[in-house]
Formats: structure tokens, C-alpha cells, sequence
């Protein structure tokens, strides 16, 4: 068995046979021109495959993306297209291209890495903790009928997403920029939602500044409107944005739109009926998780004021000992033990937890995730207080 990167032209021939088993219904004509179509859609992809007598036994491939932690936006390697021969499964292979793509992962500087797990338990083995899933609301669109009165300083757009794609993109970038846990994708990976049209899109603006969007499509007339992630700046977005799929009243039945987690649609509207659903199950509906790949990389990271010695067990890319201290506002990182400070033992998963602001430290010891005395998960809780990570990670 070898490991080897997969190049651009032989993805035809390994990596996307092995995907489209694991991920697609099947059997299904072999369509070679549609795949060789795509092929523009994993130009930056790293994509490393184990092969066996030219037999493709597993693949893993990891996508370029940025993610906000804490403010702030970090290179971030998402791991997408896991999987292996149903005749080589549960030898290895997976774990072995998995471990050696996050290596190469981490020393091309990306300090953090992000996926969606088809199995929860399967990536914390890689170190993974996991995240909000952000909860999808749905509606009766006349409950918003207030808001078609509300005088808004603003406007919308409303167009193809292919003919408004950019204006979309900006807001892609304006939320990663400013949301905790919020990812992007690189532009050739999303091209492929530009180019299938098979969304609307709906920019809000005010002043000229665009303060919020939302792609969506309609199932059919007195159906649905099933909307994609609710992208706001504010209040003013959302409001915006809202009052458009009002409109919609004598269109469709319902509404459902993903939104941030920290969302509170009871304050939309007086007299919103809605159902607020965040659905979890093995192996389709997945929350994500991520990852910490390097710690040092991590310094200049707004966080709170403590002083924590900390040792990282059992990971092969940031065990060690560290001292983190946040008096300056920014995480400084320093290797060796700390002399006299608070002490705790985490793996990388609990430690990841902490950065990603979804673990309280006296959490950890019930999950096997660490060892944090008192002392140590004072520090640790003032300098990484719990803050909702928001993954928006799609097109
Ligand atoms: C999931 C899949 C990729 C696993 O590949 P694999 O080659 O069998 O994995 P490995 O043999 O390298 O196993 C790696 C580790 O995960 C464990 N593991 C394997 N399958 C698992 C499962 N379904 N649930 C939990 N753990 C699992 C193994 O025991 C092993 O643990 P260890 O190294 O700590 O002993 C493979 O079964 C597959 O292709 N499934 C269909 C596609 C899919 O669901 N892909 C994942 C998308 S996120």
C-alpha cells in the first residue's frame, strides 16, 4: 500500500468513484463528462488517496478555507470526501491518510481545522470537538405581517444568486470577518451554487452598505420556501430580509430559514407562531465539529486576562506543555511548564472545546476531555469564556 496526492486529472479515476459510492445513490450510469466538468470545483483541493496494485483503497482531501475563532480569521483546513473501499474499510487506511493529511495540514499554516462528521465518535478520535448546529426556523409567512408596515431605512434586491453572486460573496466575507466561528470557502469551490442556478438571491442594503442576504429556492406554488443561512450584520438586516419573505404570504405556506444560534426569533415578530429545529442523527444530519491544529499559531487571540499552565496528552500535533496568558488581552503562548501558576492536564479535543468556546473547564473531567482543578479552570474560564461558535460553512 502506498499513499501518494492525488492530481487533478486522476480524481476520474480515484478519488470521485470512491466518493460517489460513499456519498450518492447508486448504482448510477458512470457520468465521466459531468465529473470531468466538476474538476474545476476541486482545483485547490488536497486530496491524498491509498492505492494497493493501482487499486484506489481510501481517500481524504482537504479544502483551503479561513475560519473566525475569537475574532479572529485563521487559515482552516476542512476535511470533506472521507472515504474508503467497501472491501478495505476498518484496516487503517482512512486513519493513516487522515493523520498524515492534518500534518501537512498544520505545517502549511492552518492552525485550525473543520469538518462535518458523518459519525461523531469516528473524528473525536481525530481530536475533534462539536460545535452548535445551527437550528432552522420555520413559519407561516402572514405571522410576519407586521413588518410589512415597518418604515426601514433600506432596500432589497432581488435576483438569480448567478447574477448577484457577488454582492453575496461580499457578505460571505463581511460575516467571517465578524462572526466567532463563522468559515468560507474558497471562490472555485462555490463557483459550482453560481453556476447551477438553482437559487434566488435577496441582498438587503442601507445607506449604499449591504446589511444583510439570503439565497432560497420555492418548492412549488402554496408550498415552501426553503431558504439557505440568514446572513445579517444586525437588526436592520434581518428586519429587511424578513419583511421580504412577508410578502411572500399569498405564495407559500411556510418559511424555514438556518440561522445563527444566538437568534431569537420570539423578538421578530409579536404573535410569531414557528418551530426552531436543530436536527442531529448518524450518518446524515451533522452538527459540526472542528479542531486545533497548532496552538502556537493561535497567539495574538483575543482573550481574557489568566495564566494557565497547560499539558496537551495524547494528540501527535500540539502535545506538550504550554503556558497561556491572557493579561494583555491576547493569548500569549509560551512552551515549557509554568512555575507557579494554576495547572491542567486537556486533551486536544477539550482544549479545542475551550478555544472554540462551547466547553465550561468544569465540563472536561466528566467527558474524559481533561483534568482541571479549580484553580486552573478559573484561569482557563476568564481567559476562553463560553461564546456560541457560528458555523456557516456553505456556499
Ligand atoms: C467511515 C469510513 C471512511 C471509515 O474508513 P476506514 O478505512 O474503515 O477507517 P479506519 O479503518 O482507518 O478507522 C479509523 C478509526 O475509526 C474507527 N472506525 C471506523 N469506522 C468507524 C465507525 N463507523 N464508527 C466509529 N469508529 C469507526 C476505527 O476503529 C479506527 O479506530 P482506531 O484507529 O482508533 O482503532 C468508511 O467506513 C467509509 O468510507 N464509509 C462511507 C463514507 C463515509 O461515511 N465517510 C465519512 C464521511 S464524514
Amino acid at each position: 500500500m502506498q499513499i501518494r496526492r492525488v492530481s487533478a486529472e486522476e480524481r476520474l479515476d480515484t478519488s470521485m468513484p470512491l466518493t460517489a459510492y460513499a456519498f450518492a445513490p447508486s448504482p448510477e450510469p458512470v457520468d465521466r463528462e459531468k465529473w470531468r466538468d466538476n474538476l474545476p470545483y476541486y482545483q485547490g483541493h488536497s486530496t491524498l488517496m491509498a492505492e494497493d496494485g493501482g487499486r484506489t483503497l481510501a481517500v481524504v482531501t482537504s479544502i483551503p478555507m479561513r475560519q473566525n475563532v475569537r475574532g479572529s480569521v485563521y487559515p482552516m483546513a476542512g476535511i470533506a470526501g472521507v472515504a474508503s473501499h467497501p472491501l478495505a474499510r476498518r484496516q487503517g487506511h482512512v486513519r493513516t491518510l487522515l493523520t498524515r493529511l492534518l500534518g501537512e495540514m498544520r505545517d502549511d499554516g492552518r492552525p485550525v481545522s473543520a469538518l462535518y462528521p458523518f459519525r461523531p465518535s469516528f473524528y473525536h478520535r481525530f481530536g475533534y470537538i462539536g460545535l452548535p448546529m445551527p437550528p432552522t426556523v420555520s413559519f407561516a409567512p402572514a405571522d410576519l405581517a407586521p413588518l410589512l408596515r415597518a418604515d426601514l431605512p433600506g432596500e432589497v434586491s432581488w435576483e438569480r444568486l448567478a447574477d448577484g453572486y457577488d454582492g453575496y460573496r461580499d457578505m460571505r466575507e463581511q460575516l467571517v470577518a465578524r462572526r466567532h466561528g463563522c468559515a468560507i470557502l474558497p471562490d472555485y469551490a462555490v463557483a459550482r451554487f453560481r453556476d447551477e442556478e438553482q437559487r434566488w438571491l435577496v441582498t438587503a442594503r442601507s445607506g449604499g452598505e449591504l446589511v444583510g442576504a439570503v439565497t432560497y429556492r420555492i418548492t412549488d406554488h402554496g408550498g415552501d420556501l426553503l431558504a439557505d443561512d440568514l446572513l445579517t450584520t444586525g437588526p436592520l438586516g434581518r428586519a429587511l430580509l424578513l419583511r421580504f419573505f412577508a410578502s411572500h404570504v399569498d405564495q407559500v405556506t411556510r418559511v424555514s430559514v438556518r440561522v445563527d444560534p444566538d437568534e431569537a426569533p420570539e423578538q421578530w415578530a409579536t404573535d410569531l407562531g414557528f418551530v426552531s429545529e436543530a436536527k442531529v442523527a448518524v450518518p446524515s444530519f451533522h452538527a459540526p465539529m472542528a479542531r486545533i491544529l497548532s496552538l502556537d499559531a493561535l497567539a495574538g487571540m483575543a482573550v481574557g486576562p489568566g495564566r494557565v499552565a497547560v499539558t496537551v496528552v495524547d494528540d501527535l500535533f500540539i502535545s506538550g506543555e504550554y503556558l497561556l496568558d491572557g493579561a494583555s488581552g491576547k493569548l500569549e503562548v509560551t512552551r515549557g511548564a509554568g512555575m507557579a501558576v494554576p495547572a491542567a492536564t486537556l486533551t486536544v479535543a477539550g482544549l479545542s472545546g475551550l478555544v472554540y468556546g462551547v466547553l465550561d473547564p468544569a465540563e472536561l473531567a466528566f467527558r474524559d476531555l481533561g483534568t482541571v482543578p479549580d484553580p486552573a479552570a478559573d484561569q482557563l474560564r476568564a481567559m476562553f469564556p463560553r461564546q456560541r461558535p457560528y458555523v456557516v460553512a456553505q456556499f
